[in-house]
């Protein structure tokens, strides 16, 4: 008789992705050093100045196609091996599927994809430049399918039940700066264990059973994966 697999929840953010290449946000040199938020990442920017804005995503996603999978995407995809693995990321990069993970909630929206701005239904598949007169079905300009700052989070829904039931959480890679992604981790039971690896978190977020790795994700990812692997 085959036992139900344990549940993992991972809850990524940017630093999973430096070791590729993609610039975090709250680094020194991370992008809000170099952008202002309310000049590329709000609906009113997008009101003001649509180019500017595009311009921001198209160079981000420019980037991102010259990017791979590092270890740690690529560890937490061998992890379903033996788990039941469920990504929620708040990184818009698709280098969690490129390297294999069949389940990725993506919190904050997904760089890859255009979205109509007069019907947030009509999403497609984008891996060039969006240029002004780009646009959907309905004849309106497409924008980046991105969660921008002052707006919801509707992925939050589909989001917490996962914490609510997970085994185990690693969180990697994230400052836990941005709500209400950082809540997720005050979701799940008190009997989870968390495992945290970010080489750099400054102060710890206050859960019980944390573990601290104090690692790059490149590193300290594929070690645990390879230790709960060698558990089963
Ligand atoms: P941040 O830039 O706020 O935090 C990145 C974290 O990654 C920091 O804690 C770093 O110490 C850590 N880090 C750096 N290099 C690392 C490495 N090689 N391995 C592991 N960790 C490393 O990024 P997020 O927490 O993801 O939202 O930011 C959350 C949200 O804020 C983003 O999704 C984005 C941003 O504004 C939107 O744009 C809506």
């Amino acid at each position: 008789m085959s036992r139900k697999k344990e549940n993992i929840v991972v809850l990524s953010g940017a630093g999973i992705s430096a070791e590729s290449g993609i610039a975090t946000f709250r680094d020194s040199g991370g992008l809000w050093e170099k952008y202002a938020i309310e000049d590329v990442a709000t609906p009113e920017a997008w009101q003001r100045n649509p180019e500017r804005v595009l311009q921001f995503y198209n160079e981000r996603r420019r980037q991102l196609r010259e990017a791979k999978p590092n270890a740690a995407h690529k560890a937490l995809a061998g992890l379903e091996e033996k788990f039941d693995v469920q990504i929620v990321t708040q990184n818009v990069d698709d280098l969690h599927e490129r390297a294999g993970s069949h389940r990725v909630l993506h919190l904050h929206g997904e760089l890859m994809k255009a979205r109509s701005t007069v019907d947030p239904q009509l999403i497609y598949d984008w891996n060039g430049d969006i240029r002004p007169g780009d646009c959907c079905e309905k004849g309106s300009q497409l924008r980046p399918h991105i969660v921008w700052f002052g707006e919801s989070v509707p992925a939050m829904e589909d989001a917490i039940p996962y914490f609510r039931t997970a085994d185990r959480l690693l969180v990697v890679g994230t400052s836990l700066a941005v709500t209400p992604a950082a809540s997720l981790i005050h979701f799940v039971p008190d009997s989870c264990p968390v495992f945290l690896v970010d080489p750099d978190i400054g102060l710890l977020p206050p859960i019980p059973n944390l573990r601290y790795i104090a690692m790059k994700a490149g590193e300290g990812v594929p070690l645990l994966v390879k230790q709960w692997l060698e558990e089963k």
